[in-house]
């Protein structure tokens, strides 16, 4: 158990001499953009090895025991920083701490972390129990003091225990850290309820049977940090949920800090003590969910946190209060004032979630739609719609499930003022987190 402190960290990649050579030179090739930078410290004249830079600035604390989520978009760093917490990267800029220790440059072995990862990774030759057993018997864990003295002619022991192993139980020899190790992997295997399974090749298990596993093997070296990337991808959606509450109630237990990766934003929702969102290889935010949840940082928070996503229309600022849209216009309430204050410009983003729209009469506070689609979860009601005079325009809309819409219909809706998010045209920063 331990804190983890990724200090403003940096990876880049040699951009790949192909795409170097084919890249077209635009306009942004010319200045350092902010995807591609030139390695300041390679000492190498701007232009020649161009690196594309994967993490920037990246700096996180994950506290003793807290789970943390790195949720984003496909392709946006988490696993790369992930494998850098892991010792699997080498870090091309910052710092990483795992409890007291300076870790940048121990091997993994040596960085007391356990990782998971979507595809299970197990030895496909061993069953269940040497599957989870694995991890204990490379190390001296799963051995007592004494263990510590017998290593030495544990090759015999070793022998003994290898070719007995297959035999009936009561014949089978079993030195004192196997004595322990099995006592571990009964332990981890009545957690994750496998005992069942302990027999059983990979082959031979389902896919959220493989999952538990994997756990097991992880929880079994009682490591300091477990790392999870998109462990329950392979998942089918039921198993996911129930595996999902299974994980968190085991870190609770177990108390060990965890850094579990996804793109999934209800698995960051439902599973983060805190969550940190990332983009294009830097952090927006981080905060527990329902923070995240009503004071996104920004316009990508505000759409990547939230299904159906947060709706957005461009909006004129009318000061002190007042925003103008093609077809409505609204007077926003006092607690704006502060926040709008300082505003110069003209151009506003309302970010508005699909909850937070009623069903309305005609007038000038409603937004006069047309209904492209209607969803009828049965709980729940979602609309696809397009504002009347804006055909290319699209808004979700959660309505009440005992409300009867056809499509094509025209409907009138109320925004919920209490509840709508403004953002700067330019920065497309949140208002609120920016005052
Ligand atoms: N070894 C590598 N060499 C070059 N680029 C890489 C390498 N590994 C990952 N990348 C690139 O880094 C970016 C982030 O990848 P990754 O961390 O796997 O994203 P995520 O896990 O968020 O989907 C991607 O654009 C990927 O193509
Ligand atoms: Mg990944």
């Amino acid at each position: 158990m331990a804190k983890v402190i990724v200090e403003n960290v940096y990876k880049s990649y040699p951009r790949r001499r192909a795409e170097q050579e084919l890249a077209p030179v635009t306009a942004e090739a010319l200045v350092p953009s902010q995807s591609v930078v030139q390695v300041e410290q390679s000492g190498q004249p701007p232009n020649r090895s161009p690196q594309v830079n994967i993490l920037r600035n990246i700096n996180l604390t994950v506290e003793d025991g807290e789970f943390m989520v790195l949720v984003g978009p496909s392709g946006c760093g988490k696993s790369t920083l992930l494998r850098l917490i892991a010792g699997l990267e080498t870090l091309t800029g910052g710092n990483i701490w795992i409890g007291d220790r300076l870790v940048n440059h121990l091997p993994p072995k040596e960085r007391d972390i356990a990782m998971v990862f979507q595809n299970y990774a197990l030895y496909p030759h061993l069953n269940v129990y040497d599957n989870i057993a694995f991890g204990l018997r490379r190390t001296n864990q799963g051995q007592g003091d004494k263990g510590t003295r017998r290593q030495n002619r544990g090759w015999l022991e070793n022998l003994l225990v290898a070719t007995t192993r297959s035999l009936p139980k009561r014949l089978r020899y079993l030195s004192a850290k196997e004595k322990a190790i099995s006592q571990r992997v009964r332990h981890v295997a009545k957690l994750l309820q496998i005992e069942s399974l302990l027999t059983r090749l990979p082959k031979e298990l389902s896919g959220g049977q493989k999952q538990r596993v994997a756990l097991g093997r992880a929880i079994a070296r009682n490591p300091q940090v477990f790392l999870m990337d998109e462990p329950l991808s392979n998942l089918d959606a039921k198993l996911r949920a129930q595996t999902r509450a299974q994980i968190v109630q085991l870190q609770r237990q177990l108390g060990t800090t965890a850094i579990y990766v996804t793109h999934d934003q209800t698995e960051a929702m439902t599973m983060g003590d805190r969550i940190a969102v990332m983009n294009r290889g830097q952090i927006q935010q981080i905060a527990p969910p329902l923070e995240i949840y009503h004071r996104p940082a920004n316009r990508f928070v505000a759409e990547f946190i939230g299904s159906p996503p947060m709706n957005f229309l461009q909006v004129q600022f009318l000061p002190p209060l007042g925003i103008s849209h093609s077809q409505f216009r609204l007077t926003l309430p006092e607690n704006w004032a502060k926040p709008l204050q300082n505003y110069r410009e003209r151009s506003l983003w309302l970010g508005i979630r699909p909850e937070h729209f009623r069903l309305g009469v005609p007038g000038e506070h409603h937004l006069s739609v047309v209904v492209d689609l209607v969803e009828a979860l049965g709980n729940d009601t979602y609309l696809s719609v397009h504002l009347t005079e804006e055909v290319d325009s699209t808004l979700q809309v959660k309505i009440p499930p005992d409300r009867f819409v056809n499509i094509g219909e025209t409907i009138y809706l109320s925004i919920d003022l209490e509840k709508i998010h403004l953002f700067t045209a330019d920065t497309e920063e949140s208002l609120l987190v920016k005052t």
